[in-house]
């Protein structure tokens, strides 16, 4: 594979943060915690759509994961031993409010407990999502995210999250990207609950939205010290070609995935151009909605992984593109993320923000108890390297968290993909560090080192 960007060295890397920068690994409760049916845990979608037959590559499921659950105190010294400052994780709805209303679990919230406690004993900010996308099923079997009423009882989800560690997490997501929820889950099909209507996931990413700003506003009133925000997935869009008709297809496509998102949340509106795109697909809002989304954020969380290139014929061939891929035939694109960070930074007044999710997955074979992982190793240098250079440009960057900490269930492509600094030997369960982690702990000892810590 071609390697197309120069990759700073760890020095130039770590001299071109501030002090008070998040460093972070990132995970999520459905795609490590395993314990499926434990303790109480209620079931969810995603437990109930890998039971669907060809849904997911190989397979699998998240009954066990990287039974995470039960390896708690050695996962949380495994994250402890990178030299990170914050561990961004989620809380799985079913497994501490198994339907979603009504009674609590004990069991359940005794985990997150154990897990922020430990967090905090070892120096690490927890910072908690409560949505990445885990939904209790008995939400779903009344219609999920179409069914307004969810929004509602998300409320009472992140209110009851927020009495019992509001006192103890830096900071409180609402959801992990949106838009995967509503495209992928409900007009693509290919995620959990595996709905196809552009219809139906138009009108879901409104509900997504307004239990975000509901959410929001209840947290608030309840004195939530946390930093509040949302993780939106974005990449910068460009026309595959001069054309008109890929131009006009690169302002839909950036219109339907990032300003449709963005705008609301920012300014309190939906764009026009991607509404009367919609047509009758557009969503029911009702009075008062837009101002209830557009609550004061706190911090903006953007993962990123690649670039999107928009063509009106069609899919754009990743092959003709020119660029070195991931192991899910993403191209690697480092400018593209400083390109995405001033185009959000010039066009809205943005918080503080976060890369809350960017790393790769690539082939990591284990040679004598060692894995060499330098494309990935490459692939983090090179985007902290365009966080780096968007800072420089005035874009007001907070944090870099890597996806991921771990190999884990990566959604309907299974286990296959691999996107951990840690490997995971998924028989034994046994964690080794690859290449990659020793270099980004050795990054952040030299970026301490800067602070004279
Ligand atoms: C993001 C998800 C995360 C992980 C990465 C590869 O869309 O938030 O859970 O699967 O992609």
């Amino acid at each position: 594979m071609s390697l197309p960007n120069a990759a700073p060295s760890t020095a130039e890397l770590a001299a071109q943060f501030p002090a008070d920068f998040t460093w972070g690994v990132a995970t999520s409760s459905f795609q490590i915690e395993g314990a499926a049916t434990e303790d109480g845990k209620g079931e969810s979608i995603w437990d109930r759509f890998c039971r669907v037959p060809g849904a997911i590559a190989d397979a699998s499921n998240g009954d066990v994961a990287c039974d995470h659950v039960h390896r708690l105190e050695s996962d949380l010294d495994l994250i402890a031993s990178l030299g990170v400052n914050t561990y961004r994780f989620s809380t799985a709805w079913p497994r501490v409010q198994p339907l979603g209303h009504g009674a609590w679990n004990e069991k359940g919230l005794a985990f997150y407990d154990r897990l922020v406690d430990g967090l905090l004993a070892r120096g690490i900010q927890p910072w908690l999502t409560l949505n990445h996308w885990d939904l209790p099923q008995a939400l779903q079997d009344q219609g999920g995210w179409l069914n307004r009423d969810t929004a509602a009882r998300f409320v009472d989800y992140a209110v009851g999250m927020q009495r019992r560690l509001g006192d103890r997490v830096a900071s409180i997501c609402t959801h992990n990207e949106p838009w995967v929820i509503a495209v992928l889950g409900h007009e693509l099909g290919v995620f959990a609950p595996g709905q196809k209507s552009r219809a139906a996931a138009i009108q879901v990413s409104h509900h997504l939205l307004l239990a975000h700003g509901m959410a929001l506003q209840a947290l608030r009133a309840e004195g939530a010290t946390a930093k509040l925000g949302i993780v939106l997935n974005l990449s910068p869009t460009y026309p595959a070609s001069n054309k008109p008709e890929d131009i006009a297809q690169a302002r839909i496509d950036d219109g339907r995935s990032l300003r449709w998102f963005v705008d609301p949340l920012l300014r309190g509106e939906y764009p026009v151009d991607i509404l009367e795109h919609l047509g009758a697909d557009a969503p029911q809002v009702q009075p008062g909605d837009l101002a209830q989304i557009a609550q004061p954020l706190d911090w903006l969380g953007i993962n990123n992984y690649s670039r999107h290139m928009a063509q009106a014929s069609g899919p754009f061939d990743v092959k003709t593109g020119g660029l070195p891929l991931t192991e899910m035939g993403w191209e690697i694109y480092p400018q593209g993320l400083t390109d995405l960070l001033v185009r959000l930074h010039t066009d809205y007044s943005l918080p503080p923000t976060y890369i809350t999710e960017n790393g790769g997955a690539f082939p990591d074979p284990v040679t004598d108890g060692q894995v060499h992982d330098p494309d990935r190793t490459h692939y983090l240098q090179t985007h902290m390297a365009a966080v780096a250079q968007a800072m420089r440009q005035g874009v007001p960057m907070a944090g870099y968290m890597v996806w991921s900490l771990m190999d884990n269930f990566e959604w309907s492509s299974g286990y296959a993909k691999r996107f951990g600094i840690v490997h995971v030997d998924y028989a034994t369960q046994q964690r080794t560090l690859k290449d990659s982690a020793h270099w980004y702990r050795g990054l952040l000892a030299a970026w301490r080192a800067n602070q004279g810590a």
